[in-house]
């Protein structure tokens, strides 16, 4: 058994993709922490975020957090926001190697641009809330055992330095 590879960053940061890749090359189990929301809730986040609000989101993103940090063996792929509450950090840093996956608020705005799906993006201004969430979330993200950057790279470039470096340190973890 081994510890989980945890991706931690801010949306459009990629930790989805990257993920789904990484499951691809280990053959671990791959987690979404916000598809594990969608199917507890029975509707989209975006349905969660309007029609029970935010806090109601973050209980259920603490609660599915809470049950993957249980697991072993997994890539876990988590929502944008789960830095924010201590208990969600101390969950997933016990449970495996924590990687913030960095990037710029204009990376991020350009990967987003064209998605409907993330309520806290349905603004005039998307591009301006991705820069303060990225400027407030930052110290909370550097809590990770590891920051990535992944601007201008390719997913196999940054999932090989993902890999590296749980390699290096999964035994220090164990
Ligand atoms: C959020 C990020 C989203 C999702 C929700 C809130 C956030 O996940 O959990 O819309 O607060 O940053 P992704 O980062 O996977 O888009």
């Amino acid at each position: 058994m081994a510890k989980n590879i945890v991706l931690t960053g801010l949306m459009g940061s990629g930790k989805t993709t990257l993920g789904k890749y990484l499951t691809e090359v280990t053959g671990m189990e791959f987690i979404d922490t916000d598809d594990l929301i969608i199917q507890k809730a029975g509707k989209p986040i975006s349905k969660i975020f309007a029609e029970d609000g935010e806090p109601c989101f973050r209980d259920l993103e603490a609660e599915v957090i809470e049950e993957s940090a249980q697991k072993q063996d997994c890539i876990i792929s988590t929502g944008g926001g789960a830095v924010l509450r201590i208990q969600n950090i101390e969950n997933l840093k016990a449970s495996g190697i924590v990687f913030y996956l960095q990037a710029s608020a204009e990376a991020l705005y350009e990967r987003t641009k064209h998605d409907t799906s993330r309520p806290l993006l349905n603004t005039d201004d998307p591009a301006g809330v991705l820069r303060k969430l990225l400027a407030s979330r930052k110290p909370f993200y550097e809590n990770a055992h590891f920051t990535v950057n992944t601007e201008n790279k390719t997913m196999e470039e940054v999932s090989k330095q993902v890999l590296r470096l749980y390699q290096s340190q999964a035994g220090h973890f164990a």
